[in-house]
């Protein structure tokens, strides 16, 4: 069998959508609105534009036609109404962060690159909000916000990478979801680029307001829409006052299993914390390779558990999830130093990179990787990724956001040995399964993509037919980031 095929059948996603001869009128088009300094039609450039941080997006990059890098909506606009008269796709792409491909030009066409749109346009502490545009990094929002004592609470282990556009696409959570929820409960509003050309402003077009129960919430059926119904230019976001103290308590347990009963037993004690993040053996030993000076104590499982609040709050609530935990747990210890919640943290963010050291020649591959579940699933969810691992015989480290329900299981394998990839993707689809059987979902925070839209039926049923009239209806000639989110083939032609 030819490389491409074997690879192409490796994905273990659906068929990407047909590729079209890219028409020259339209390349003429864009050339003449964004040329020569802002569009990329090289063969080297277009390749760097061709994957994410996914492993289906390496085993079957999709390499765009021509790239451009709008710097305002009429920008956005003009190369939206290209992608309309031509019929050819358009993706929008940013930090690229992402693991299940969104932005993966999968049949060629249009990418644009939105990080040119990183302005903060608007800051208004009184009335809690700021207006940026799509390209901004969220670690770059929060450093201007935090000296001025706000932030935007959403906390991705991608901080430095990620884009406020593609949080928004991808309705990302991370660390603090537990708490503050995702990116979706922060979005006041946004202006969107539909695939007419036109523009609208959702959350009501001169609002300040922080809530309102105005229309439909087309703010809500944007966010975690991954580019395929419109391509957002302006993101009015709400932000909270920075909490003035932070304290971590860390447990240890001989079981994995124990977690998850414990994350059961912090909220049925009447407390939420700011985060609470799990990390097996496997990634202690990670971090401990990574970086050995962090010096994590071996366990079966380490849970790390955030409080936030006024000094002597956070040290009473800290007490009293010691004493929950004692009773399933030895070892408890807790801290609000700022040098030791700092390097804890710093152990749980350098996840992503260390997972890769716990096999010789081997790397992390994101293919299965952030299932969420019911809070008591999670001891029987962790048990079994343990199993799906060892069965597969690949390796595995699980860490994550336990206090959502949202683990990842991140497998580390050599991705250059067949056998090896052959597996790790027959154990994927077992962990997506194992989602939906434990009454979950196959994505907790990393989105669909292209590598995750044949479970979308099952996990849906009929609501998802409801997702694709909506896509129909806004996008009938399916330019929008074709092949993304929803199953290629449905009612009324091709997604
Ligand atoms: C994280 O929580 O660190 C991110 O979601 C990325 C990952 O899966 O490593
Ligand atoms: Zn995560």
């Amino acid at each position: 069998m030819a490389q491409t095929e074997r690879r192409i059948e490796h994905t273990g996603s659906v068929a990407g959508p047909a590729r079209r001869p890219f028409p020259p009128a339209a390349m003429q088009a864009l050339q003449q609105h964004f040329g020569p300094d802002r569009i990329l039609t090289a063969e080297w450039d277009l390749i760097s534009y061709s994957y994410d941080a996914s492993f289906a997006s390496a085993l079957r990059p999709g390499v765009p036609d021509v790239v451009v890098q709008p710097q305002s909506t009429e920008d956005v606009v003009y190369a939206v109404k290209v992608a309309a008269q031509y019929r050819v796709p358009i993706v929008p792409r940013a930090g690229a962060s992402a693991m299940t491909g969104g932005s993966v030009p999968s049949a060629g066409g249009i990418t644009l690159d939105l990080r040119l749109m990183n302005r903060i346009l608007d800051v208004d502490l009184d009335n809690l909000q700021v207006v940026c545009e799509p390209g901004i990094i969220h670690d770059a929002l929060n450093a201007h916000l935090l000296p001025l004592g706000f932030s935007l609470p959403v906390d991705p282990g991608s901080t430095k990478m990620a884009t406020i556009g593609g949080m928004v696409a991808n309705n990302s959570c991370g660390m603090r979801a537990v708490r503050y929820g995702s990116t979706a409960h922060y979005v006041l509003g946004l202006e969107v680029v539909l695939a007419s050309g036109e523009v609208i402003q959702t959350g009501s077009a001169n609002s300040k307001a922080l809530q309102s129960a105005s229309g439909m919430n087309l703010t809500g059926l944007l966010c975690g829409s991954e580019g395929t119904l419109g391509v957002i230019t302006k993101v009015r976001l709400k932000i909270l006052p920075k909490a003035p103290t932070r304290g971590v308590v860390t447990t240890f347990f001989d079981r994995v299993e124990d977690a998850g009963e414990a994350t059961r037993l912090i909220f049925r004690g009447g407390i939420v914390p700011s985060a609470l993040e799990l990390m097996d053996r496997a990634a202690i030993q990670a971090v401990n390779k990574y970086r050995p000076d962090l010096k994590l104590p071996d366990a079966a499982a380490m849970l790390l558990i955030e409080i936030e609040g006024q000094p002597a709050g956070v040290a009473e609530t800290a007490q009293t999830v010691a004493r929950i935990l004692s009773t399933i747990s030895e070892r408890v210890e807790w801290s609000d130093d700022p040098a030791r919640v700092a390097s804890l943290w710093q152990a749980r963010s350098i996840m992503g990179a260390a997972a890769g050291t716990v096999k010789e020649h081997a790397t992390r591959v994101a293919t299965g990787e952030d299932i969420a579940v019911p809070i008591t699933r999670m001891p029987e969810t962790l048990r079994r990724i343990a199993e799906i691992a060892q069965r597969w015989e690949v390796g595995c480290t699980t860490y994550g956001h336990i206090g959502s329900g949202n683990v990842h299981s991140a497998f580390v394998i050599d991705p250059r040995n067949d056998d090896e990839v052959d597996r790790v993707l027959k154990a994927s689809d077992e962990i997506h399964q194992l989602a939906l059987e434990m009454g979950g979902t196959v994505t907790g925070e990393h989105g669909v993509g292209f590598v995750r839209p044949q479970y979308m039926a099952q996990e849906h049923g009929p609501a998802l037919a409801v997702m694709q009239a909506i896509k129909h209806a806004l996008d009938p000639f399916g330019i929008m980031n074709p092949g993304k989110l929803l199953p290629l083939e449905g009612p009324g032609g091709t997604y």
